[in-house]
């Protein structure tokens, strides 16, 4: 008799634990469904006495579900009337530097719930082709939005493309503008490291870099190499800043962004006024990966692509010696003009 009953109890207990558990998942998929499907809050609420949006941290949910396949355009026109969703012209623009941390930065900026990324890289200013299409154009590339967030995009051609900076003047001359730096040495040997993959995966031999950072005459460093070019930053900040001032670009520390994102990040938050929203609970680093991943909510989580933080070739110390002495003049100017200074060898 005894035994009858406590299998009889066991038998209860796992099914109210069933329930329970089934409760509870239901309970967290209704949740996150819920804040995907409704505006965060009423548009006062999201504003602040000093007129900066104010966002619930609940709203980090939004990065997912419904409002992801808005932002790819799979959207019906009931949908974005529905939930009045706009496309967005960008608020701000991370302009470069190729293999900065552009990719990064751009992710983890789409943590914070009043930011909307332009997954894509648009090049919309630097190619030709693509700004003849116009305006128009470039606007239904930007993905869907409420109209309380800011749209960002990032092609980091951008930076050292001669007609850019009018180009971007033309659409918005108070357009924020974000610089994404690292070491110039490291940032050159990343760039070739990005070249010679795309060699090595169509079967094809290349260069070492140390025969194309120095030439072979004079053995000094090649300034006709465009992953020598591309890193000496001040150069291409001086043609950008017969358009814009320098309080309208922020320069974003790459190096610091791979260690230690989150004070970068709270920079980043501060230029473009918004409210602090990006916390550590939002970025862990992934032992694995070797870098920091993403994290927006208990649920979801994300580290970027494996092209993202490639091994790069051992380089004649020599070389790398000769690269920095001859970026170092070309830094200091950097650091002068910018406000920034990055302690760069
Ligand atoms: P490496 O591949 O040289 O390591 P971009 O997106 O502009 O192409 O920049 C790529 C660089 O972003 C990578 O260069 C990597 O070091 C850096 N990076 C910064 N934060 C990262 C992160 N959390 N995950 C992966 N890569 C990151």
């Amino acid at each position: 008799m005894l035994f009858k009953q406590q299998v009889w109890l066991r038998q209860k207990l796992l099914v109210l634990g069933s329930l329970a558990v089934g409760s509870l998942l239901y309970l967290v998929a209704r949740v996150g469904s819920l804040d995907r499907l409704q505006p965060i809050c009423p548009i006062e609420g999201r504003f602040g006495a000093r007129g900066q949006a104010e966002f619930p941290l609940r709203a980090l949910q939004f990065k997912r579900g419904l409002l992801h396949e808005f932002r790819k355009g799979n959207v019906s026109k009931e949908q974005v009337r529905l939930y009045d969703l706009v496309q967005q012209l960008p608020k701000a623009i991370i302009i470069g530097v190729r293999k900065g941390g552009t990719r990064a930065l751009l992710e983890m900026l789409n943590l914070h719930p009043a930011v909307v990324k332009a997954s894509q890289e648009i090049h919309f200013f630097d190619n030709d082709e693509n700004y003849a299409k116009g305006i128009e154009w470039y606007r239904k590339k930007m993905p869907f939005s409420y109209p309380q967030q800011i749209t960002i995009e990032k092609s980091p051609a951008y930076f050292i493309t001669e007609e850019v900076p009018e180009r971007i003047y033309k659409m918005n001359s108070s357009i924020k503008l974000l610089i994404i730096v690292r070491e110039p040495t490291t940032r050159a040997i990343s760039d070739y490291t990005q070249v010679l993959e795309g060699k090595e995966r169509k079967n094809k031999t290349y260069y070492k870099f140390e025969k194309l950072a120095i030439d072979p005459n004079t053995c000094e460093v090649n300034t006709k190499y465009k992953a020598v070019r591309t890193s000496i930053y001040t150069k291409h900040l001086e043609r950008w800043l017969k358009y814009f001032p320098i309080e309208q670009f922020h320069i974003v520390d790459g190096d610091r962004l791979i260690t230690e994102p989150l004070p970068e990040l709270q920079l980043v938050e501060k230029f473009l006024n918004l409210p602090p929203r990006i916390s550590q609970y939002n970025l862990y680093f992934n032992v694995t990966r070797g870098f920091y991943c993403l994290r927006f909510n208990v649920i979801f989580n994300k580290c970027l692509a494996g092209s993202k933080g490639r091994i790069h070739p051992e380089v004649d110390p020599s070389v790398i010696t000769k690269l920095r002495k001859f970026f170092h003049p070309f830094n200091q100017k950097f650091y002068q003009i910018t406000g920034r200074t990055l302690n760069w060898p």
